[in-house]
Parts: C-alpha cells; sequence; structure tokens
C-alpha cells in the first residue's frame, strides 16, 4: 500500500533534476508528453505492441517500454525500471479503465500525479453523486426502484463505460419491457437489474468543462471545454423518425472523439464557482482535494440550467482539443498552454520550491 511516507523515500532516491514524465500509451498520452517536453522533462511512454506505430509518427517519448497489456505496469522489474527512470506517472482515463482504483492505490510503488484517494471517489457513482450535490452542485434526480419512475430516465450500468447496456424509458412498465428487451439481445443480464442506476434523463446539450487544481497556485483553472462526438447517439439525429422506429437502436455513447466549444459568456460565473466548490468538498473529503486536473459532465437546459452528472478526477480526453491552445487556456496564459504542459509546469514549479511531496498524494 502507497503512502506518504514511501512516496518520500522513493522521492528521495530521486534525481530531481532529472524527472522523467510517464504514462500508459493511450487516451490523453500524446497531450501529456508534449507539455513534458515544453516544461523541459524527459518522458516515457509504456505501450501495447499495436499502438507503437503512435510514438514512432509523433516522436515525445524518449523511452518506449513495450508490454503485452497494461497490467504489466503493476510488475515489479517494471516499476523498478520507472523509478530508476525518477518517474513521475500522470494517470488519465485508461489508468482506472485497465488497473482498477484498488490496484492502483495498493500496487502502484511509482510517484503519481494528483490524489489517488479521490480516484477511489470516483469509480462508485452514489459517493461521487453525495459530493457533486455537497458541493452544492444541481444533479439530476435518482430513483431508488423502477416503480418510482415518473419522468424520462437514464438507465445506466454500474461502471460501465461508453454507455453500452444505457437505455431510456418513462414510466415503470417501460423500464420491465426495456430490460427484457435488453436482456433478450444479450446486452444485459437478468442479474443486472440491481445494480441500474435510474436517473432523471435531462434534455439539454452537453458541456465539459476542463478544470486545473494548482496546489502551488491554491486556485481552480478553467483550461477548456468540449462536447463529445458519440456513436451512436450523434448518427441517430440523421437518420428520420420513421426509420429510427424501424429498426432497433437503442443509445449507445462510445465515445469517437471530442469538439471544443465556447460557452455562451453568461453561463462562465456559475462553471467556475461549480470548479471552485467541488474542489472545496473534495478537501473536506480527501484533503488537500483535487491536485491537477478534473472534468465536470454536464447538461445544459433551454432555461440554461446547468446540471452535473459526473466527475473525473484526472485528466480527461476532451483536454486533447486544447493541445497548442484553447480560448480560456489563451485568456489565462496566453498561447502554448493546455492540460498536459499545465501538469508539467504544475510539476516544475512545485520541484522548484520544493513542494513536490504536496501534488503526489
Ligand atoms: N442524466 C442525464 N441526462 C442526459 N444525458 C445523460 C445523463 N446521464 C448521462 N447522459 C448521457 O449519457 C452519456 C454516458 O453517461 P455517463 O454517466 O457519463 O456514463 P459513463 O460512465 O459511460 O461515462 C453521457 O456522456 C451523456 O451524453
Ligand atoms: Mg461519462
Amino acid at each position: 500500500m502507497i503512502n506518504s511516507e514511501n512516496i518520500a523515500s522513493i522521492l528521495n532516491d530521486y534525481d530531481l533534476e532529472n524527472l522523467t514524465i510517464g504514462t500508459l500509451g493511450s487516451h490523453s498520452s500524446l497531450n501529456i508528453f508534449k507539455g513534458a517536453k515544453e516544461e523541459g522533462f524527459k518522458t516515457v511512454c509504456i505501450c501495447r505492441e499495436k499502438d507503437a506505430i503512435l510514438y514512432k509518427k509523433f516522436p515525445l517519448a524518449d523511452e518506449v517500454i513495450t508490454v503485452q497489456s497494461f497490467a504489466e505496469i503493476l510488475s515489479e522489474p517494471l516499476q523498478e525500471k520507472l523509478r530508476k527512470l525518477n518517474t513521475i506517472l500522470i494517470p488519465h482515463g485508461s489508468f482506472t479503465a485497465y488497473l482498477g482504483t484498488g490496484q492502483l492505490v495498493e500496487g502502484l510503488m511509482v510517484p503519481m500525479f494528483g490524489n489517488r484517494k479521490l480516484l477511489h471517489w470516483e469509480a462508485n457513482r452514489n459517493e461521487q453523486a453525495d459530493w457533486l450535490s455537497k458541493a452544492g452542485l444541481r444533479l439530476p434526480l435518482t430513483f431508488e426502484k423502477p416503480e418510482d419512475i415518473d419522468r424520462m430516465v437514464i438507465a445506466k450500468m454500474s461502471g460501465a463505460k461508453g454507455g453500452s447496456g444505457y437505455f431510456l424509458v418513462n414510466s415503470p412498465q417501460s423500464f420491465y419491457k426495456q430490460f427484457s428487451l435488453m436482456v433478450g439481445r444479450g446486452l444485459l443480464r437478468e442479474g443486472d437489474i440491481d445494480d441500474i442506476h435510474l436517473q432523471e434523463y435531462i434534455i439539454g446539450v452537453n458541456v465539459y468543462p476542463q478544470f486545473f487544481s494548482s496546489i502551488v497556485k491554491n486556485d481552480v483553472e478553467l483550461l477548456g471545454i468540449d462536447r463529445r462526438y458519440e456513436s451512436a447517439v450523434d448518427g441517430i439525429s440523421k437518420i428520420p423518425a420513421r426509420e429510427q422506429l424501424e429498426i432497433e437502436t437503442n443509445p449507445s455513447y462510445t465515445i469517437v472523439g471530442n469538439l471544443p466549444l465556447a460557452l455562451r459568456e453568461s453561463l462562465l460565473p456559475e462553471v467556475l464557482r461549480m470548479g471552485d466548490n467541488v474542489h472545496k468538498k473534495a478537501a473536506e473529503l480527501a484533503p488537500p482535494g483535487l491536485v491537477g486536473p478534473f472534468c465536470l459532465e454536464t447538461v445544459v437546459t433551454e432555461d440554461l440550467k446547468i446540471f452535473a452528472f459526473e466527475i473525473s478526477a484526472r485528466i480527461v480526453a476532451g483536454s486533447n482539443i486544447g493541445i497548442g491552445t484553447s480560448p480560456y487556456a489563451y485568456l489565462k496564459y496566453g498561447p502554448g498552454m493546455y492540460m498536459g504542459r499545465r501538469i508539467a509546469m504544475e510539476i516544475r514549479e512545485a520541484r522548484e520550491s520544493g513542494a513536490l511531496a504536496s501534488i503526489l498524494i
């Protein structure tokens, strides 16, 4: 189990003038590596054979370690190699997707940027909802049991990524009907019924603000906003309603890419307050709170109410729209700032002020 004592002793053996920024080769790794290089760090990529072309065509990793599966990062020889390179790991979506939060907290003895305790909170829908509502955010209602459904509801599987097996219903009857259909099509199993999270479906557009919580500057910064390009939901709208009724569609949300978004300016003050408050609440739940990037997933309705339905306590792939710059990073820093670079800048500044341990928790 990694704790502040063994992180401190690992850092003690590190050559702090020769740090390497490392991550798994997927998700937002190019963003992270480019930012690290621009801030003067060396880089190491833990890469699967099939993805190696990416780091040949975009040679941003000084060292590429090839593995059969990402879980190999837990092997002792690989961890030892990373420590020899004085590596600080930057977690992204593939860490939690391939390793699980338990293994990340218990099995990975390499310093990692951010607050590992919050990765745990992020993994559980109920704890997450508790955190966000205590931070004063507006959340969609949740329904305890199918009998309570009295409006349009999105039924989500716990832990399902990409919305496969999610479905929309507006009454208890339609819930049971849809559920049987999903089981019939092999997308769900009978036993899944107890794990389904029933959440009010908010009609509006998705807005995903990306924040950076700086321990060095004691501030939460807004660095970018994106929306997602999801298959099949974004494709269904191109099919006329009559044909939609004839084919068996269900709303899956497999992410294919991200699109940059400039938000109506009058919505920005609330978005900024949301970022501040989520960090403040996190500081109570797991001190010192959010360290580095985090992202809120929101829906904005026609009367301009912002509903938050999820949080990621790490860099999100949506920040890839900002590589180079984004409107909000530009407003704050001028040209050349983006999430990967902002992370490396925080590490550099923490090192300069002797505060590295405060951002590797
Ligand atoms: N309450 C909601 N109202 C409207 N749309 C929603 C709601 N919850 C989720 N969605 C849509 O479903 C997608 C996947 O849901 P999400 O809770 O983010 O699951 P995942 O764990 O797969 O990321 C979202 O990106 C959004 O487009
Ligand atoms: Mg999501």
